[in-house]
């Protein structure tokens, strides 16, 4: 194989401190997922011969959302320069190309690595990702050498007010000959704004060597970078509409997708139509036709084929509808299995339990599944009819063909075909009301 071999860095170790939070920068959720995890989702599809995160003291977090790969540590973080020199001995194998990548930008797609490690290929000794976004302000610029390469990158705080006019910036994406890429790495300094060891200095040493150093022009919506709270709503505004984008062309009706959110990980199924305002959290799945009415909220779950779901349904995470199965307002579900054909329409809290198939749970139903202690499990069986407002309280189990009435606190098991009543009995007295009403009437008076 004469397949270039390359070896990722993802750096990951910055204090992220304009984000103002206790948590690192590259574990804050776009679409349900650390912004870390889109980058290393966009890395996956080009095989990389390894990778490395560089990671700041203290981060097990960031290890953990990474695993499998390799991490080195960056103990005090001191720039991007000299977080890819961190990572150096965590890399093991011998590579042809080092594709630089920021933990920061989760709307990164394959497509777009692909295009710069070309270029990196077609024999550039550093090929940059740069991009033209509507506000370059905050980004690094490239100086261009007037004869189709980059002569230097300028930091914004570095930047004279010539060169901040520039529209050409930095995307921080670099693919470098891995023939040189420490070498240059190594040199780099730290007489700047920031006093920081910036990577994009590479550039200009690269120059200074005489290699090549060439810009690829890359979509600025994928390179965006997320260093402010405000930067990680549009990123995931970003994300939305590319989510809904490929909902519809994978054949699911939104009938007003702005209003839909979904998880990087949702999968809607065919003939899917979603109303609006319904929110999709991590690992949810919707096979074919079913139909999700409005203001439903669902993580983790499984919707089966023709379910239907909503309006103002929660399914909580273990919620397994299968096929047909009805779940109607202000149902929760979780960690429960409602068989094909199985209704809970109104009002209902099923957890812990397994419902069978076409049996009907009433309005109100309710599995007393927790003690203050422990889970208990409840189990019904097939074409079952449970009567409204009934309280299971589990452990229990109601057989197939069983009914119980309406209203019954049910504590222990009920056979199959059994009919169980478990309440006050009713005591009418013909009458009665007549006399009642008059004495309240003379107390009034
Ligand atoms: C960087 C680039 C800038 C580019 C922009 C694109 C530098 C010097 N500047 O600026 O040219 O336009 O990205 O988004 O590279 N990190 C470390 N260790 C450190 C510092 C940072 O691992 O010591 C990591 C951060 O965790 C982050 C990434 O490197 O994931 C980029 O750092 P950040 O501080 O966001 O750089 P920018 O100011 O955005
Ligand atoms: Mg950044």
């Amino acid at each position: 194989m004469t397949e270039s071999r390359f070896a990722a860095i993802v750096l990951a170790a910055g204090e992220g401190t304009r984000m103002r939070s206790a948590k690192p920068k590259v574990l804050h959720e776009v679409a349900g997922r650390a912004m870390i995890g889109h980058v290393l989702d966009a890395l996956a599809p080009l095989a990389p011969a390894e990778t490395v995160v560089v990671l700041g003291h203290g981060m097990e977090s960031v290890a953990k959302a990474v695993a499998p790969a390799a991490v080195a540590v960056q103990d005090p973080p001191r720039g991007t320069g000299d977080a890819v020199r961190a990572a150096e001995s965590a890399l093991a194998g011998t590579v042809d190309t080092i594709l630089v990548l920021y933990g920061d930008t989760p709307l990164l797609r394959p497509e777009t690595l692909e295009r710069l490690l070309a270029a990196r290929k077609e024999g550039a000794a550093v090929a940059i990702a740069g991009m033209r976004p509507a506000d370059p302000s905050p980004y690094g610029r490239l100086v261009e050498d007037g004869r189709g390469g980059i002569a230097r990158i300028v930091e914004a705080r570095d930047a004279t007010p010539e060169e901040a006019a520039i529209g050409l910036c930095n995307g921080g994406i670099m693919a470098i000959d891995a023939a040189h890429a420490f070498g240059l790495v190594r040199r780099i300094g730290n007489d700047n704004a920031k006093r920081e060891y910036y990577l994009t200095d590479i550039v200009g040493l690269a120059r200074a060597d005489g290699l090549a150093c060439r810009v690829v022009e890359l979509p600025a919506e994928e390179l965006a970078g997320v260093n402010t709270r405000a930067e990680l709503a549009q990123a995931e505004a970003a994300m939305q509409d590319r989510l809904r984008a490929r909902a519809m062309e994978m054949g699911a009706t939104l009938i007003a997708p702005e209003t839909v959110y979904l998880s990087a990980d949702t999968v809607l199924g065919r003939d899917v139509v979603v109303e609006p305002h319904v929110i999709f959290g991590a690992g949810v799945t919707v096979a074919d036709d079913a139909l999700i009415r409005s203001f439903s909220h669902f993580d983790h779950a499984e919707i089966g084929p023709g379910a239907i779901v909503g309006p103002f349904a929660r399914l909580r995470p273990g919620a397994v509808l299968e096929a047909e199965v009805h779940v109607g307002n202000f149902v929760e579900v979780k960690a429960s299995r409602l068989k094909a054909g199985a209704k809970a329409n109104h009002l209902s809290y099923l957890g812990d339990s397994e419902v069978g198939p076409r049996t009907n749970i009433g309005a109100g139903t309710i599995t007393c599944n927790y003690d203050g202690f422990n889970k208990y499990r409840t189990k019904i069986g097939a074409d079952a009819f449970i009567g409204s407002n009934t309280a299971l309280v589990a452990p229990v189990s109601v057989g197939d063909g069983a009914i119980v009435a309406a209203g019954s606190v049910v504590t222990d098991d009920v056979p199959d075909d059994a009919f169980a009543v478990a309440r006050g009995q009713q005591v009418t007295k013909p009458g009665r009301a007549v006399g009642m009403r008059e004495r309240l009437r003379g107390k009034n008076r």
